[in-house]
């Protein structure tokens, strides 16, 4: 089978920083590094590199040829990511010592996708194919619509949280990806929990606790711990867990046996600064000792 991305494409701008700046404070980075990044470039990068097939439909903009590149390069097929006029998106990332970060996103390229080409793009999918979608890109609740109808997988990884844009896509989702304070926030909006909205798989992130999946038909709940790892920037750990656990489904595993690699893989990620460019492959994953 394959997965399809609807996935935003950004060039990341990573500065290394004593501590996530204040409101009105001015402070000096000991670095800058850039890397590949997005929320659904960083899932079709970590999905690649866990061996699947993955189509990433997405848009950048004229200084933006160098991102479709390297998510190529990465092993993902890129031919529905359109060249638009528009400038392609960006992040500005501080990280403090301790990996945190905190994010300014300018989505440029990631909300000026067309119609026609994401249909174009889901014409060539199968049934029982995978559909990701994040909140970086236009056309979500479209894509969520056409991949029920074609008999897709469609997941829904509500990062950057909004309440509105869950619930745009939620009739048509058969697999919804959130972290704690997201799944808090959806129940604040919706008066339900995640486990009881009618999406068959939910996976709630709980950082250094691990993960744990609830089933939506039986209500049955499964955690995966999280491994020991001094984090030095958590940037992209969850979008890579997003995409090993897609790849592993994609690929036969059961729930438990793909959310255990994609912990590994987060788990690797958290010791790594960067994004795109420093998604673990398999192997690594696997031979990890933690
Ligand atoms: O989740 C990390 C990602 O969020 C970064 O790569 C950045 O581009 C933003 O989309």
């Amino acid at each position: 089978m394959a997965i399809w991305n609807l996935g935003s494409i950004n060039a990341d701008m990573v500065y290394a920083m004593p501590h996530l700046p204040a409101a009105g404070e001015t402070l000096a980075a000991s670095s800058l590094d850039r890397f590949l990044g997005g929320k659904g470039a960083n899932m079709s990068v970590a999905a690649a590199r866990a061996g699947s097939e993955v189509f990433h439909i997405g848009a950048v903009g004229p200084d933006g040829l160098w991102a479709r590149e390297r998510l190529t390069a990465f092993g993902v097929d890129t031919g529905h990511v359109m060249e638009t006029g528009t400038p392609t998106g960006h992040a500005v990332i501080a990280v403090e010592p301790g990996g945190e970060n905190q994010i300014i996103l300018f989505p440029g390229a990631n909300r000026a996708l067309a119609l026609e080409q994401l249909t174009q793009a889901l014409s060539k999918a199968r049934a029982g194919d995978t559909l990701v979608i994040q909140n970086e890109t236009s056309l979500q609740a479209e894509a969520a619509e056409l991949g029920r109808r074609l008999g897709l997988r469609v997941c829904y990884a509500a990062a950057p949280f909004d309440a509105d844009a869950v619930q745009a896509v939620l009739p048509f989702l058969d697999f919804l990806i959130l972290n704690e304070v997201e799944a808090a926030q959806l129940e604040q909006a919706i008066g339900k929990p995640p486990g009881a909205i009618g999406v068959r798989d939910v996976i709630i992130t709980l950082g250094a606790k691990g993960a744990r999946h609830i089933d939506g038909g039986t209500g049955a709940v499964q955690d995966v711990p999280a491994l020991p790892v001094t984090a030095v920037d958590t940037t992209g750990a969850g979008d890579t867990f997003t995409g090993y656990v897609l790849a592993g489904l994609d690929q036969g595993l059961a729930m438990e046996k793909a959310m255990a690699a994609a912990s590994r893989a987060a788990a690797l990620m958290v010791t790594r600064h960067g994004t795109a460019d420093v998604i673990p492959e398999l192997a690594e994953v696997q031979a990890a000792r933690f």
